[in-house]
């Protein structure tokens, strides 16, 4: 199966974010990857359910909401209530993983969890029976732009063994410093989803060139 592709709208125009949201889902994105952060968990501050829910009528496309917030509890509800498919979360925002990956599947919604680069993989362990996604970050969150940490490949592959061993389709999803070059090596080591910010807005090419050249350079 192609990877899935999904571009983070961090690297796009933000004074128009909904054409970005609508030309990339004809340029053949599978998700709209969408950064929350709250200068707090991130040192950047960015989008809030507000604008989530603005963009909602612009794709029919799953929107991949990355929280990086501390506390998420809180704010999960109105991330759902906004339209979010899939809602990932760092296990170090506190204070109980579990309980909300618990509440984000309660809603009928994907729940995922994001590992930083300093984040050892067992972490997924005691919550693997919740997960729909597992959100590997090949960055130290906060931006887009930065360059790929090859040591995150090993992470996917022991990652890759242990969905796997579920038996179960969790989405293995990369996320910073994702290029055509870092792509192959990702999904070499079993990653099945790349995000993608300034590899796709980088104002070279048109988005659907770029989102094919993630994939491997097979036309969408
Ligand atoms: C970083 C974000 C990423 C970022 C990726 O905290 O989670 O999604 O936008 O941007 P690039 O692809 O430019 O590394
Ligand atoms: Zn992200």
């Amino acid at each position: 199966m192609p990877a899935l592709i999904s571009p983070s709208i961090l690297s796009a125009d933000f004074a128009a974010l909904g054409p970005a949201v609508r030309d990339i889902d004809k340029a053949g994105a599978d998700m709209i990857h969408i950064d929350v952060m709250d200068g707090h968990y991130v040192p950047n501050l960015t989008i809030g359910p507000m604008v989530v829910k603005a963009l909602r009528p612009h794709s029919d496309k799953p929107f991949d909401v990355h929280l990086m917030i501390s506390p998420a509890d809180p704010y999960i509800p109105a991330f759902i209530d906004a339209g979010a498919d899939i809602i990932s979360i760092h296990p170090d925002a506190g204070p109980h993983l579990h309980r909300s990956l618990q509440s984000i599947k309660d809603a009928g919604v994907k729940a995922g969890i994001v590992l930083n680069p300093g984040t050892p993989v067992e972490v997924v362990d005691p919550v693997i029976d919740l997960l729909d996604m597992i959100l590997v970050m090949s960055v130290n969150p906060g931006y887009g732009g930065q360059s790929f940490i090859p040591s995150q490949l090993d992470k996917i592959k022991l990652l890759r063994e242990k969905i796997d061993a579920t038996g179960r389709d969790i989405i293995l999803e990369v996320d910073g410093g994702v290029n055509p070059e870092t792509a192959k090596d990702c999904l070499a080591a079993g990653a099945t989803s790349l995000v993608a910010g300034s590899a796709v807005f980088n104002g070279a090419g048109d988005y659907a060139e770029n989102i094919a050249a993630l994939r491997g350079g097979a036309s969408s």
